[in-house]
C-alpha cells in the first residue's frame, strides 16, 4: 500500500501552503518498497503548530488529570487494537524485527497504562508549617508547550515515553518524529486522535532534523515553546541545552551511549555471550543502549571471544519479517553511510578486525547465513574490533551499528576506567556470579542505567531511563520520575492567623518560645 499523507495540521485545516515538499519513505530492506510520501513541513508550518498548541494549553492544563488519563486509557485500547497493524509497518518503515517491532508497540501499551491511572495521582504533598495557623502544599504544574524530537529506531516507544507523560501533566505538544518513520508516525496522530484529544493539543510536524527539527528548536527563543524533548546524538543534544539554556529552559536529553559490557573470570559465559551478542547486534547496534565497549577479564578473554565469534558467525541477518533473524537492515541510507564511514575512519592499524566481514552486505560481499536478498536493502556486516586503546577514536565515538571494540582488563578498578573514561553514562552492564563485584560495579559505574547478569539494552516503562555525561544531562524518562520533566513544583502556603507572620522571624511559638534548648556551652570559653 502507498499513502499520500497529508499532514496532521493540514487535516485539522490549517494553511497548506505551510509545506515546503513532499518525500518519500522508503522500506529499508527492501527498496521497491515505497511506503508513501510525506510533506515536509516549512519553518511557518513548525510555528503554526506551536501557535496552535500554545492556543489549546489554557483548556487543556485545567482539564481535571483524571480526565486527561481517560484519553490515555482509550489510546492505550486503541493502540492495543492495532498493535500488529503498527507492528508491521514499523518493520516495513524502518526494518527492525517484526517481534521487536512488537515489543516497542506493547512499550506504548505498558507506557499509556502506567499514565493512565497517575492521572489519578500526580500526587503533591501537605508539609508542616513552623508557624501555626498556616498549611503549606506542593503541587505538580504543567510546563506549557512542549517540542519533541525523536529518533527513528524507536519511533513509537520512544516518543511514547515523552508524549504519554506530558499530556497526562497538561501539557501540550509538538512533535517532529524522526523523517524515517513519518508514515507510522501519521498512524500514531490518528490514534491519538480517534482518543479524543482535543484540537491543537497534540500536533504533528514532518521532516528532518537538520530544518524541521532546527525550526522547532527555534521557537524556543520565539518564546513558543517551553520545554524540549530530544532523543538523539550528542552533538545535537549538546547545541540544544545550549539553546534552551540560555532562555532558562532546562530540555530533557537522551543522548547517545559507548554502554560498556563487563564479563568477570567467575560469570556464566554461556549467558554472557548471549547476553553480549544481543547487546552488541540486537536492532543492528542502533539503540542508544546497543554495546559499545565489551570489556573482559584477561584470563578469560581469549576464550569468550573465541565463543562469540562462533555465536556471531551463526548469527542470521536480512528479512525483518523472517523470525530467525537477529538483525535486519540499517535504519536508512543515511544511518548506513554514517557507519561505513566510521569504518573508514575510526579503525587504525594498530586494530584487528576479529570478525571475517566487514562494510555493507551485498551478493558481493556475503554474510553466510543471509535471509534475502542483501541487494535490495542497507544491511551491514557486524564487526569486533580489538586493540582499542584509550586514545582512539573509536573508544570514544558512538558508531551506532553492529560494531563493537573489544579489550581485556586484570582487575575490576582497570574494567571500570575501560567503562567510564570515554565519558559517556547512558547503560551498562556486568556478567558475574560474585555480588561483591556486582556492588562495586554498581557502585562505581557512572552510566544511568546498570544490568547484572543482563544486556545492556531492553527498557522498562515504569523504570527510570537517561544518561549521564555526555548522554544527558541527569533527565529522566519513565515512571514516576519522568514526572519532574514535565511539570514544575509550586509551592503554597496558606495563612489562615489572620495576623501577619514573617516566615524565618515569627517562628515562635505559645509564650514565645522556640522549643529549642540549648546545652549550656560558652563560646568564648572554647577560644584557646
Ligand atoms: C533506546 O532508546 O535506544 C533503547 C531502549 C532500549 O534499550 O530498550
Amino acid at each position: 500500500m502507498t499513502t499520500k499523507l497529508a499532514t496532521y495540521t493540514r487535516i485539522r485545516g490549517q494553511d497548506q501552503t505551510q509545506y515546503a515538499s513532499d518525500q518519500p519513505s522508503v522500506n529499508p530492506a527492501r527498496f521497491t518498497d515505497v511506503l508513501g510520501t510525506y510533506p515536509v513541513t516549512s519553518k511557518e508550518g513548525v510555528r503554526a503548530a506551536c501557535i496552535a498548541a500554545q492556543e489549546a494549553l489554557p483548556q487543556w492544563r485545567s482539564t481535571p488529570a483524571p480526565l486527561r488519563g481517560n484519553l490515555i486509557h482509550n489510546l492505550s485500547l486503541l493502540v492495543t487494537e492495532n498493535k500488529a497493524t503498527l507492528a508491521r509497518w514499523l518493520t516495513r518503515e524502518i526494518g527492525k524485527p517484526y517481534a521487536e517491532a512488537l515489543g516497542s508497540v506493547q512499550e506504548v501499551i505498558d507506557t499509556c497504562q502506567f499514565f493512565v491511572s497517575e492521572g489519578r495521582r500526580l500526587y503533591g504533598q501537605t508539609i508542616p508549617s513552623e508557624m501555626a495557623d498556616k498549611r503549606l502544599f506542593t503541587y505538580r504544574r504543567p510546563i506549557g508547550v512542549c517540542g519533541i524530537i525523536t529518533a527513528g529506531n524507536f519511533p513509537l516507544a520512544v516518543p511514547a515515553w515523552y508524549v504519554i507523560p506530558a499530556l497526562l501533566c497538561g501539557n501540550t505538544i509538538v512533535w517532529k518524529p524522526s523523517e524515517d518513520a513519518p508514515i507510522l508516525s501519521y498512524l500514531f496522530c490518528q490514534l491519538i486522535e480517534k482518543a479524543g484529544f482535543p484540537p491543537g493539543v497534540f500536533n504533528l510536524v514532518l521532516g528532518d532534523g537538520p530544518t524541521t527539527g532546527a525550526a522547532l528548536v527555534d521557537m524556543v527563543p520565539e518564546g513558543l515553546i517551553d520545554k524540549i524533548g530530544f532523543t538523539g546524538s550528542s552533538r545535537i543534544g549538546q547545541w540544544i541545552g545550549q539553546v534552551t539554556g540560555a532562555h532558562f529552559q532546562a530540555a530533557c536529553l537522551e543522548l547517545g551511549g559507548k554502554n560498556p559490557l563487563v564479563v568477570t573470570e567467575d560469570a556464566n559465559l554461556d549467558l554472557a555471550v548471549e547476553g553480549a551478542l544481543w547487546s552488541a547486534f540486537g536492532t543492528a547496534g542502533q539503540r542508544c543502549t546497543s554495546l559499545g565497549v565489551l570489556i573482559v577479564q584477561e584470563r578469560i578473554y581469549e576464550h569468550f571471544m573465541e565463543r562469540l565469534l562462533a555465536r556471531v558467525a551463526q548469527m542470521v541477518i536480512g528479512d525483518p519479517m523472517d523470525p530467525t533473524v537477529t538483525y535486519g537492515p540499517m535504519i536508512s541510507q543515511r544511518f548506513l553511510h554514517n557507519l561505513l564511514t566510521f569504518q573508514k575512519t575510526l579503525l587504525a592499524p594498530h586494530h584487528t578486525v576479529l570478525t571475517p566481514t566487514q562494510g555493507q552486505i551485498s551478493r558481493a560481499n556475503p554474510w553466510p547465513k543471509f535471509q534475502g536478498d542483501p541487494d535490495q536493502g542497507y544491511f551491514a556486516h557486524p564487526v569486533i574490533v580489538a586493540g582499542v586503546q584509550k586514545s582512539d577514536a573509536l573508544y570514544r565515538e558512538e558508531t551506532f551499528g553492529p560494531m563493537v571494540a573489544a579489550v581485556s582488563y586484570t582487575d575490576l578498578e582497570e574494567a571500570l576506567h575501560w567503562a567510564n573514561d570515554h565519558g559517556y553514562g547512558l547503560s551498562s552492564a556486568i556478567y558475574t556470579r560474585n555480588s561483591a563485584q556486582a556492588f562495586y560495579f554498581q557502585d562505581h559505574i557512572r552510566a544511568g542505567m546498570v544490568s547484572i547478569n543482563n544486556t545492556t539494552s531492553g527498557a522498562e516503562a515504569h523504570m527510570p531511563f537517561g544518561g549521564n555525561g555526555r548522554s544527558g544531562n541527569g533527565s529522566r524518562q519513565s515512571g514516576i520520575w519522568v514526572l519532574d520533566q514535565f511539570t514544575r513544583w509550586q509551592g503554597v502556603n496558606w495563612d489562615f492567623s489572620d495576623r501577619l507572620q514573617r516566615a524565618q522571624i515569627d517562628t515562635v511559638y505559645a509564650g514565645g518560645d522556640t522549643g529549642f534548648r540549648v546545652p549550656d556551652c560558652d563560646v568564648a570559653a572554647l577560644s584557646p
